[in-house]
């Protein structure tokens, strides 16, 4: 199978990215990255990218009379890099349904919750808020639905009582940082697949999300 060619999209500080790359570099995804786009003139994320030899692309919402037309721009230029698997790297804004169609099964996107809670932005302070003992990240396939396509994997951690925002956040993202390319390295080795909106593992339904093992690799939860 040729290396899976990766487009991303991020608007921040690129840690996720930076995950990905290193992944990509050490062999754990059989993948290569074709193009990392944002919707920020600046960000870290561009940086990460350019610096790694990855083409870059910004482009801001303000040039564009409205959401669609700098989506249907943006999505363009990802088609036009013929990326194999869009992967939303901290991008956080919302992407118009239309042009996620074509993407149907080929885009995966990295979320603070454990989903289906905490939908959206502030998902720490939810958790928090919530009095949850848990929190964590997930990894799901994108749909027109914010943050509610299939659910492939998940990681978690413990909240204690000293835990604010900020612990939460930082505790979380070394753990995004193993997840995320844990599940590009499966879906570029074939091991997860999309089928049609029911996503499997190594064939089998992907029923409950899957967790991360100590050795870095997914399995089922248990
Ligand atoms: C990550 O925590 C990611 O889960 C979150 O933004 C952060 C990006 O960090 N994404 C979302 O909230 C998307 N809804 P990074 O730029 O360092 O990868």
């Amino acid at each position: 199978m040729p290396a899976l060619r990766i487009a991303a999209l991020a608007s921040g500080r690129g840690s996720n990215l930076a995950a990905l790359l290193d992944a990509c570099a050490d062999g754990r995804i059989d993948g290569k990255f074709v193009l990392l786009a944002s919707d920020k003139a600046k960000c870290a994320a561009l940086t990460v990218a350019a610096e790694a030899g990855v083409p870059t692309l910004a482009l801001r919402p303000g040039d564009y009379p409205d959401r669609r037309s700098f989506d249907h721009a943006l999505f363009d230029a990802l088609a036009a890099s013929n990326a194999d698997l869009l992967v939303l790297a901290g991008y956080m804004r919302i992407i118009d349904p239309s042009v996620l169609m074509p993407w149907a099964g080929r885009a995966v996107n990295v979320h603070p919750s454990l989903l289906p809670l905490y939908r959206g932005l502030h998902t720490h302070a939810q958790a928090l808020a919530a009095g949850d003992a848990e929190h964590g990240a997930s990894v799901h396939f994108v749909t027109a639905e914010l943050d509610g396509g299939p659910v492939l994997a998940q990681a978690r951690i413990s909240i204690g009582p000293g835990d604010t925002e900020a612990t939460l956040a930082t505790r979380l993202l070394v753990h995004e940082h193993r997840l995320l390319p844990a599940v590009v390295g499966a879906i570029a080795a074939g091991r997860i697949a999309w089928n049609e909106g029911n996503p499997t593992f190594d064939g089998r339904a992907i029923d409950t999300p899957l967790t991360l093992c100590s050795d870095g690799s997914l399995g089922a939860a248990t």
